[in-house]
This record gives C-alpha cells, structure tokens and sequence, in this order.
C-alpha cells in the first residue's frame, strides 16, 4: 500500500426497493470487492435506513474514476461528496470493502447505544480508534 493515500466520502439516497434490498446489496459487494481489489482500493460502505455513505481510499485517480463510475449508478440518487483528503495510510486497509451495518450481520455492526448517544462495535472483531471515528462520521451523515 502506498504511503499517501486518498479518501473520499459520499453519502447517496438509495433507490433499491426493500423486497429486494438483501439480493441487491450481494451484487454490489460482489462486483465492488472483485474489482476494487484489481485497483487496490479499499473502503467500507455503510446502508442506513435509505441513505448509503460510502468511504473509498487508494489512489487519487483511480478512487475519483470509481467515484465518478458508481455515481452514475441508477441505483442510488442525491450522490454527494461529504469528505475528501489525503491520508498517512488507510483506515480500512484489510477491506476491499467492508460492509457497515446497523442492524448486525455484516463486517462491521453498528451498535447503537443510545444511553450514552453514541455507537459501539461488536467486540469480537473490533475496529481501531481510527476506524471508529470514521464509521462514527458515516454513521452521523446517514442520519443527517
Ligand atoms: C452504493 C453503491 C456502491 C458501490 N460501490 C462500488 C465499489 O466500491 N466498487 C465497484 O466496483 N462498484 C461499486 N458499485 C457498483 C458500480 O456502480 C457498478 O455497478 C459496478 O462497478 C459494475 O460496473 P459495470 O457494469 O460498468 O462493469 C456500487 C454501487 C452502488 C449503488
């Protein structure tokens, strides 16, 4: 992995009707992680009630040229870059892409603790600190 890195960060409004959400979301994850590992691109995506936020890092040009691919995607609408910079290294390095969840069952569950106004990870796999500020950032834009 290189040392610099780009990261950019969109939140969409899902257009994937809920009967078929499930069968939907295999093929993005199985197109996305098959391709994305030929461009050495990470990432993690995160569907949250209607709203998909999506973190993807590695090269500038090949993360602004699959940027520029999915927005086109007549599955998602509202496409919108929420955050885009270079970074020391990635924060989801180990996923091509992860799948964020917050109703369990995915790579990265989402707790919320609604207590304390804030978010836990599942502890048999745990995220590092900076992993969790970035999904608490996703987390926070899917709800805004
Ligand atoms: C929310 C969302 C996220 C997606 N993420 C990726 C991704 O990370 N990588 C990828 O290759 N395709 C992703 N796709 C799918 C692409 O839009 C596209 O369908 C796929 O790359 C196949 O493109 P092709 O039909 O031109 O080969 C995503 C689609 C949606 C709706």
């Amino acid at each position: 992995m290189s040392d610099t890195t780009f990261r950019l960060i969109y939140r969409s409004r899902s257009l994937i009707p809920a009967e078929t959400r499930k069968a939907v979301l295999g093929e993005i994850f199985s197109s996305a992680r098959s391709n994305n590992k030929r461009q050495q691109i990470t990432g993690a995506l995160l569907l949250s009630g209607d709203y998909f936020v999506q973190a993807l890092e590695g090269d500038e040009q090949a993360v602004q040229a699959l940027y520029e691919h999915i927005a086109k995607d007549d599955r998602h609408e509202d496409v919108t870059v929420v955050d885009e910079r270079r970074l020391d290294e990635r924060t989801f390095g180990k996923w091509s892409m992860a799948q964020v969840s917050d109703d369990g069952g995915a790579d990265i569950p989402l707790l919320t603790n609604r207590d304390k106004g804030g978010i836990t990870r599942k502890a048999a796999d745990p995220t590092t600190a900076d992993q969790d500020v970035v999904l608490d950032y996703m987390h926070d834009v899917a709800q805004s």
